[in-house]
């Protein structure tokens, strides 16, 4: 029997990090557009890689569990890499909402519940969730642990309180934080490791859907003026990952590592200051 390794949302995030941990593993990648997982597989398999696509959902917990079941024909999961999501340019609220945070909080509870010993998972979320002020320790609570079938019934996430998809996308991305420090420690109780990455821009098909959406100019300009001076690369964002992921990640779980450029640094602090 293999390690497996499963692998959502069939972008270039995530095929930098299964190139990066998934060698000599079997990898199941999953992704709602089957072609974009069935385009990954083909590439990884070409590249001595071993990957089966398979359609799913993320915000649907009969088709995680399909993933899983997948795996689980080839062995004990090893790994997750958990890196499907939707942009606020590319989705309604509801469907953000939907995707990256209910759907992300269920695959990080049902793979919580098989991951082998020894085993991690590393998560994507957004360094959009630390451009919103502190929401307090009630609501960060709330966020952490309200089980996930009753998360979007939360006060907080109802029409009237978000404004708009990126304020929904910058919850999500909040929840998603808050989510991988709870789980971590239910993931911990099985000797394994969950960490999150908070990525900047980074140049994807969904990155180029928001610079040419309507936060096109504010997109640019935030690279322009990061102390980076320019966007981050998938595989720049895969060194991160595998250092989570493996032996030298062995003490660090429960954490989410913002890796923006310094964007955030320079929003709070810098050039990028909102005006007042
Ligand atoms: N690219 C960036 O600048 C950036 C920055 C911060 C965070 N992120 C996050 O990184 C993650 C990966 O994004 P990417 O940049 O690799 O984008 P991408 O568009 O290359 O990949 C995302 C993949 O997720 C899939 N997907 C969407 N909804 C899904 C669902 N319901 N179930 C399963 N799969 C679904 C898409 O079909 C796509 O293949 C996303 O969560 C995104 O929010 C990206």
């Amino acid at each position: 029997m293999a390690d497996v390794v499963l692998w959502a949302g069939a972008g270039q995030i995530g095929l930098a990090i299964a190139r990066r941990v998934g060698y000599g593993k079997k990898i199941i990648v999953g992704d709602k557009k089957i072609e974009n997982a069935k385009t990954m597989a083909e590439i990884m398999n070409n590249a001595g890689y071993d990957v089966t696509p398979i359609e799913t959902d993320i915000s649907s917990r009969d088709s995680i569990l399909n993933l899983i079941r997948e795996g689980q024909k080839y062995g004990e999961i090893a790994m997750l890499i958990s890196a499907a999501g939707v942009s606020p340019s590319q989705a309604a609220i509801e469907t953000i909402l939907k995707v990256d945070l209910y759907g992300t909080a269920v695959l990080l509870e049902e793979v919580g519940k098989v991951i082998q010993k020894g085993g991690v998972g590393v998560h994507i979320s957004s360094q959009s969730g630390w451009r919103m002020p502190q929401l307090g320790n009630e609501i960060d609570e709330l966020l952490a642990t309200t089980p996930t079938e009753e998360l979007l019934s939360l006060e907080v996430l109802q029409p009237e309180n978000i404004k708009d998809t990126l304020h929904a996308y910058q919850m999500a991305k909040r929840c998603n934080e808050k989510r991988v420090m709870y789980e971590a420690c239910k993931w911990g109780e099985r000797g394994a490791r969950l960490n999150g990455i908070a990525p900047g821009i980074i140049v994807t098909p969904l990155a180029v859907d928001e610079f040419n959406g309507p936060r096109g100019d504010f997109y640019k300009n935030m690279f322009k003026k990061c102390p980076a001076g320019r966007p981050g690369t998938a595989d720049e964002l895969a060194n991160v990952a595998e250092l989570l992921m493996g032996p030298a990640g062995a003490f660090i779980s429960g954490s989410t590592f913002l890796m923006d450029g310094g964007a955030t640094a320079s929003y709070y602090y810098g050039a990028l200051k909102p005006q007042e």
